[in-house]
């Protein structure tokens, strides 16, 4: 596929994740033992490296602590093409962080969200900035920003070209007040049961919840399913794409690399559905074991589609 350069603006959540993973059987209320890693986190930050690994332009807007997390982070964005927008230093509010503590399987035991931080991103704030954030093509926005501030940045760009990912089901209701303003609305099928009141499963189930929203005033929805695969929406319709069975290692993060991935085809004028074939193909690639994950390339989405059938 040839690559359109297209210039996108993430906005939400960047911040630091920890990963404790338990190295025996977990005892609770006791000392366990963990071995412990770090890795810059959040969804916008996740979709905005995807997006630029396939060759958009990406800035990134969000809001750090003045500690040393704030700083490797923003560190971390020049080393990875990602331009930071309207990127401000917090002297009040440390550095958002998401602490997750995991099983010997690997498997989540809880994940800790410490983000007061992207509260303070409002209305005035959007105001300060809105000649930098206008300068942009698209937009994709995550539910780390609270609904008031999704609600004003929703009336103040193109709905044309703005894209949502929702972050978790408790962060999910936030997207509610601005459903009808949005391009695609990207989430997982128990995000998509806040949202829509319908039960979340399968892909039977995400289909179903697709149908519902998309009935509601919703242009453009993607609802993941995890290893069973993808449901979409849109005016013309609606269906569902099933995963391979494949071999997986982390799978934290490959619904936002499924996200970038189905905005940079759409950026390029695909219909949902060539776009959200595309974009499980991403999902394919960040789900597989992290010695052998491919590089994410528009030649490796390419290859990984093969695998998908119609
Ligand atoms: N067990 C799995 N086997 C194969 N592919 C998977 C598996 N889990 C996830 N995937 C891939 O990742 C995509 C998104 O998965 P999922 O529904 O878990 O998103 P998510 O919960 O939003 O993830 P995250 O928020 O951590 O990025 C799936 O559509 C699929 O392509
Ligand atoms: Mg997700």
């Amino acid at each position: 596929m040839t690559c359109r350069q297209s210039r996108i603006l993430c906005l939400g959540g960047l911040h630091w994740d920890t990963i404790l993973r338990c190295q025996d059987k977990l005892v609770s209320g006791e000392s366990n033992p963990v071995c412990t890693t770090g890795i810059p986190g959040g969804v916008a930050f996740n979709v905005a490296t995807a997006l630029s690994r396939l060759g958009s332009d990406v800035g990134l807007t969000s809001r750090v602590g003045r500690d040393k997390n704030g700083k490797s982070l923003y560190d971390h964005l020049e080393s990875n093409d990602i331009q930071p927008v309207a990127l401000e230093f917090d002297s009040e509010a440390p550095t958002g962080s998401y602490t997750a503590v995991l099983d010997l399987n690997g498997e989540l035991v809880i994940g800790l969200a410490d983000m007061a931080i992207y509260d303070r991103l409002s209305a005035e704030y959007w105001q300060k900035y809105e000649a930098q954030l206008q300068s942009w093509d698209a937009w994709c926005v995550d539910s780390n920003l609270s609904g008031p501030a999704l609600e004003s940045l929703a009336m103040l760009l193109d709905s044309s070209r703005l894209y949502a990912v929702a972050t978790s089901p408790a962060k999910s209701h936030r997207l509610g007040g601005v459903l009808t303003r949005l391009n695609t609305l990207f989430l997982n099928t128990c995000e998509a049961a806040v949202l829509s009141g319908r039960e979340s499963g399968g892909l039977r189930h995400a289909l179903q919840q697709a149908q519902c929203l998309r009935d509601r005033g919703l242009k453009q929805v993607v609802i993941t399913a995890g290893a069973q695969g993808v449901a979409w929406a849109d005016c013309g319709g609606c269906g569902s794409l099933t995963a391979p069975i494949a071999e997986t290692g982390n799978l934290s993060g490959a619904g936002d690399a499924l996200a970038a991935a189905t905005i940079a085809a759409l950026e390029q004028d695909h219909s949902l559905r060539t776009a959200a074939r595309w974009g499980l193909s991403a999902g394919i690639i960040a789900a597989q074991p992290g010695p052998s994950r491919t590089a994410l390339s528009w030649h490796a989405l390419e290859q990984t589609a093969k695998l998908i059938d119609d």
